[in-house]
């Protein structure tokens, strides 16, 4: 179904929640779009003033780049997402801004976006899920390598390094890869992030799905809920979604609708 599916204008309280309900069962998509340096504009005129301004102040040229790629990918998602043309005038109307705990969040012409977002950047390529406003939703790129003997110990749950001591040896970089990711998404979804003990989430892996996408969930073992998800590995680099609804797979965000329904 089409992000900008319409529903008719509600007149009652009863009915709004009703289409507020239906609006959230039929936007439960989610679109991908991964974009490199080579893709980002050199110059800046794609950034709002205020963007231009924050990304001024960054101490860091490394930590500029990465920012830059994110924000542009998410514009290119984003536009795509709201039906508006790529153009730079139009991506220096949307704002993609960091909320007091970091997450982002999109303003178009200063009014917020009808959209919810989510950023992950990993070895100049970033990776953004858009999907309806309203639903939790993270993403995580991560690259598979192997981690230092310690690591799982110290950031997984005793069920982790249960699945982890069950698999093969050659197995293993993907897995602890997979299981930090997911665990990563499900915090950005929490809008948490990393001030959340990592064991304070559990990745469970379940039925391979289809496009190259398996499912997943994370059990919020602190607040008793499950964060749904999906994961496929891409290249060198593991990519995971987790949302507070079931989707679909997640779909590429710049493939025009008759490729999307040919794939599926
Ligand atoms: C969110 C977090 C898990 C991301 O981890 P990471 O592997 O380093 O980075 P990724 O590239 O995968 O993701 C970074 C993106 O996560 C998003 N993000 C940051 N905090 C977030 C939060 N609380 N909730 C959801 N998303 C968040 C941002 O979009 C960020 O990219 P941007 O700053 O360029 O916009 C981690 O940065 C974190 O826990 N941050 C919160 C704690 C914090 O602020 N610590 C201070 C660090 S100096």
């Amino acid at each position: 179904m089409s992000p900008n599916t319409q529903h008719p204008e509600p007149n009652t309280q009863k009915e709004a929640s009703l289409a507020c309900f239906l609006s959230m069962l039929d936007s439960t998509e989610v679109y991908w779009l991964t974009q490199t340096f080579a893709d980002v504009p050199q110059d800046d005129s794609w950034l709002s003033a205020k963007e231009r301004a924050f990304a001024g102040r960054m101490h860091f040229e490394k930590r500029r780049q990465d920012w830059r790629l994110g924000r542009w990918t998410a514009k290119q998602a984003m536009l795509h997402y709201l039906s508006l043309p790529s153009g730079h005038d139009q991506a220096s109307r949307l704002e993609i801004l960091a909320a007091a705990d970091g997450a982002p969040e999109a303003f178009l012409d200063g009014i917020p976006a009808p959209a919810a977002l989510s950023i992950s950047h990993s070895a100049g390529i970033a990776f953004c899920a858009v999907a309806a406003t309203g639903l939790a939703l993270g993403c995580d790129l991560e690259e598979i390598r192997p981690r230092e003997d310690n690591f799982a110990a110290d950031y997984f749950t005793n069920e982790e390094l249960r699945l982890l001591e069950q698999a093969a040896s050659r197995d293993r970089p993907l897995l602890i890869t997979l299981i930090w990711s997911a665990k990563e998404s499900a915090l950005k979804a929490l809008r948490h992030g990393l001030r959340r003990d990592t064991r304070s989430v559990q990745v469970l892996l379940t039925e391979p799905g289809h496009d190259g996408w398996n499912s997943l969930a994370v059990l919020d073992l602190e607040f008793l809920r499950t964060l749904p998800g999906w994961w496929r590995t891409q290249g060198s680099h593991i990519q995971t979604v987790t949302t507070g609804l079931v989707t679909a797979p997640p779909r590429e965000g710049l493939q025009p609708p008759a490729a999307q329904r040919n794939k599926a």
